[in-house]
């Protein structure tokens, strides 16, 4: 009985081999050309080759609200069949974009020790687009110590000792929610 049991089992395997290897040929015949579907994009020069469409959509998304700009910022438009032709490299603007990244991805290897994901891509372990951006694409240089003097929640928003500027509110009563800071707004070319 319990061998009888077991040559059944064998045969099984046996059969479920064949049958797999059947199913990986008859799938190999069905796409000729396996490459195109491990590489979808045709112009990348610093993002993953092997990058998935999933992956490249969230990036592009990222790269769009980091610099509060549109696809358009950086991509053009074909003119003869009035789409957007995004492997064409007609802008300067997605030029830098690839030194940025470049540079972000130096950033985070080089001061944040930064590993590689399975992509072989280096992670955004400290800072991205966003850390300088802050969601416009062209971020100005500001000397810190000439904006007026923002304090964290809760705290009185001028340093101890010092009378309020003209203007700002005094801070909450101690207890009292603190506002809502104000929305960033969000500059699109
Ligand atoms: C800040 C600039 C920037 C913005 C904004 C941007 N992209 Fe890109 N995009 C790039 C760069 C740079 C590359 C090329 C990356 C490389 O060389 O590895 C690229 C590549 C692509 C590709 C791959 C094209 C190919 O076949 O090589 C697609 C698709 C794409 N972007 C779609 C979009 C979409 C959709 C949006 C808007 C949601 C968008 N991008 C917004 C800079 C940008
Ligand atoms: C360390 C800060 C920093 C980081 C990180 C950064 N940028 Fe920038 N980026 C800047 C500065 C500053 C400028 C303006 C450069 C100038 O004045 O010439 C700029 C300019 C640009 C421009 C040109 C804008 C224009 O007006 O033509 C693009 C495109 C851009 N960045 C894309 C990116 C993308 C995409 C990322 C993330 C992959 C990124 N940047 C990360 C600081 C940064």
């Amino acid at each position: 009985m319990f061998k009888r049991a077991y040559i059944i089992m064998t045969i099984n395997k046996k059969l479920l081999a064949t049958i797999g290897l059947l199913s990986a040929v008859v799938f190999m015949a069905m796409s000729p050309d396996a490459k195109p579907a491990d590489e979808p994009f045709k112009n990348l020069k610093v993002l993953p080759k092997n990058i998935s469409k999933e992956e490249m959509h969230k990036t592009m998304e990222e790269w769009e609200h980091a610099l509060g700009a549109r696809c358009s910022f950086c991509h053009v438009r074909n003119e003869d069949t009035k789409k957007m032709d995004f492997a064409a490299d007609g802008k300067p603007e997605k030029e830098m974009a690839r030194e940025m990244y470049k540079m972000t991805q130096d950033i985070n290897k080089k001061y944040f020790h930064a590993q590689k994901d399975s992509t072989d891509r280096i992670m955004e372990s400290s800072i991205n687009c966003y850390s300088c951006h802050r969601g416009v694409s062209h971020p100005e240089v500001v000397r810190a110590s000439e904006l007026p003097r923002q304090a964290p929640a809760g705290q009185p928003s001028w340093a101890p000792g010092t009378t309020p500027a003209p203007g700002t509110t005094p801070a909450p009563a101690a207890g009292a929610t603190p506002p809502a800071p104000a929305p960033v707004p969000e500059k699109k070319p």
